[in-house]
């Protein structure tokens, strides 16, 4: 069975200078979601945007803004972003004591909860919290940096992943972030992920570039 994947592009890549429009320039060229990449410098070397920065974008796209919490403690930062106009809040077991419960406070502010693994996280993590996960964000590089090489050794827990979801009967939405591009999205699609996060494959070429570059990822000939 083909699945339709839903294409979720990372602000990450897109032109810091020019947010809004970038946001709405991915909106009008097919995006589904708006991933946007928050780093504290923290968790990850690199500091990229905060709640107020999601607050500039959102009315630059009706579409859901999947944002992933790449800050540790997460529990600090859940209620600015849902406040400031996330769809989704998306959150790392490695960056916080608690991740049920941080998982519950999510749902508690009335967000759609995710639950990303970083490389070195097995898929055995999310057993435990399938009742208050609406996404598992499977990470195919070490978060902090866009541009880097797919990890191939994730593919085997995307796979995991979707048979333990299709088993649970839960409708949890799979998403795979970092190194997405023409070739490995082939990879991706098969192991049966449902949203492919990608920055560098589809903030290239110019906007006139991106409808055509979304399209490719989704295996759709633009
Ligand atoms: C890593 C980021 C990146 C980004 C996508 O922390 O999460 O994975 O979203 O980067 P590309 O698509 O450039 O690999
Ligand atoms: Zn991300």
């Amino acid at each position: 069975m083909k699945r339709k994947v839903a294409i979720a592009p990372s602000l990450l890549a897109a032109d810091f200078a020019r947010l809004g429009e970038e946001t709405r320039a991915i909106t009008r060229a097919g995006a589904d979601y708006i991933h946007l990449d928050i780093m504290d410098g923290h968790f990850v070397p690199p500091i990229t945007m905060g709640a107020d920065m999601l607050r500039a974008v959102k009315p630059f796209s009706n579409k859901p803004f999947d944002v992933h919490l790449m800050v540790s403690p997460a529990a600090n930062h859940l209620k600015s972003f849902a406040e400031a106009g996330a769809d989704m809040l998306t959150v790392h077991p490695e960056a916080d004591w608690h991740i049920h419960r941080l998982l519950q406070n999510i749902k508690h502010l009335g967000k759609r909860a995710g639950l990303a693994l970083n490389p070195g996280s097995g898929a055995e993590k999310a057993a435990p919290l399938l009742d208050l996960t609406d996404l598992i964000l499977v990470m195919s590089v070490n978060p902090g940096f866009g541009g880097q090489p797919f990890l191939e050794s994730q593919l085997e827990k995307i796979a995991r992943l979707r048979r333990m979801i299709d088993e649970s009967g839960k409708p949890i939405l799979l998403e795979v972030d970092g190194g997405v591009n023409d070739e490995t999205a082939k990879k991706i699609r098969a192991a049966g992920a449902d949203i492919l996060v990608a920055g560098t494959a589809i903030f290239q070429g110019g906007e006139s570039a991106y409808a055509a570059n979304i399209a490719r990822l989704r295996g759709e000939t633009p």
